[in-house]
């Protein structure tokens, strides 16, 4: 989309390898919708990754990786920039000035860290950990992003977003835009196919409960076969009392474009047998083509960081643009050329 159209940003973490279906339904669909309708920019955020220990190798080839996923989900380096977050050094710079306007406990609030911390223990728990919401601050607000499209997980990071950016503007005058979440509801949580009551995640209890987008089909299908249901028998949607089902509705739905209230009627005396055969075949059928799309990019590197450079050059534009104008405003001295 041109640039005279309302901005849209988002990152993803390049941590797990394949990206999974809550991955893809949450938020990389609406990253695809918003190239008509935006001017977009994508990052893989590896800066975010080194927050928690990594393997230098895995790093490298999972933010390639990464990308690769991105561009066979339909992202289009010709309708939108798509970078890698380390390319860009204005992150880093933008990310300290906004530490520098966040408050300590403002930062403890943050309930991802409290949760991420918790698992690794207080000790384990870098500094880089407590202050990721701040750096996500940076990555927006260097784009004068209007729109944030991101999974429900993320609304408390751009609350503090736009916090920070009101705050900013208030005391040094108007230097951001005001970004507004894009959180489409009716996926924004995609549930564990054998805990429905967890969102599906990378760290999901028991493997079968989670849908990554590169395994081997056969695999994936037979996990949709094997969704946790209720000992009822009629499908229809209802978060509460039914939630496994509702989950495979909703996952039908937006494979299929096909209205809730329409497949509630159209499995009407079925059993949950013929729901899950089915959403297994449409989602190998959907996930084929994927698999090919993302072979072909890991096996061409040279076009894909190609790509990803060409997307760097134009992110950094307006990255120092906006960094510039920061520090201007701040009151630091401006080096000379
Ligand atoms: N924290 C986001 C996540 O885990 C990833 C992210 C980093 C991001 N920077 C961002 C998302 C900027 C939106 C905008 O999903």
């Amino acid at each position: 989309m041109a640039s005279d159209s309302p901005r849209a940003l988002s990152g993803i973490q390049p941590t797990a390898g394949s990206f999974h279906l809550g991955n893809y339904l949450g938020a990389i669909r609406q990253y695809v919708a918003l190239q008509e309708t935006h001017d977009a920019f994508y990052m893989v955020v590896d800066l975010h990754a080194i927050t928690v220990p990594q393997d230098p190798v895995e790093l490298r080839a999972n933010t390639r990786l990464a990308a690769a996923q991105l561009l066979a989900a339909g992202l289009d380096p010709e309708r939108c920039t798509l970078f890698i977050q380390s390319h860009v050094p204005e992150h880093a710079q933008l990310g300290w000035v906004m530490n520098c306007m966040t408050g300590f406990g403002e930062a403890s609030r943050m309930t991802q860290f409290k949760d991420k911390s918790a698992k690794q223990g207080a000790d384990r728990a870098t500094v880089g950990l407590f202050t990721y919401p701040i750096l996500q601050v940076a990555d927006i607000l260097l784009y004068q992003a209007d729109a944030v499209p991101v999974g429900e997980d993320q609304r408390q990071h751009i609350e503090l977003t736009r916090d920070l950016a009101e705050r900013f503007n208030t005391r040094y005058g108007p230097t951001f835009t005001i970004p507004a979440p894009h959180i489409v509801r009716e996926v924004a949580k995609i549930y564990d196919l054998q805990d429905p009551s967890a969102k599906m995640s990378k760290s999901a209890a028991s493997p079968k409960g989670l849908v990554n987008l590169l395994d081997d089909p056969k695999v994936s299908a037979k996990k949709f076969r094997s969704a946790v249901t209720d000992t009822d028998t009629v499908i229809r949607y209802d978060e509460k009392e039914k939630p496994g089902v509702s989950n495979l509705l909703t996952i039908h739905s937006a494979l299929t474009g096909t209205g809730i209230p329409e497949l509630e009627e159209r499995y009407e005396g079925k059993g949950y047998g013929a729901l899950k055969t089915d959403l297994a075949d449409i989602f190998v059928e959907w996930v084929t083509p994927f698999h090919e799309r993302t072979r072909e990019y890991l096996g061409d590197p040279e076009t894909l960081d190609s790509v990803l450079a060409k997307g760097a050059e134009k992110a950094r534009a307006v990255a120092a643009e906006t960094l510039a104008a920061a520090y201007d405003r701040l009151g630091l001295v401006p080096a000379k050329h």
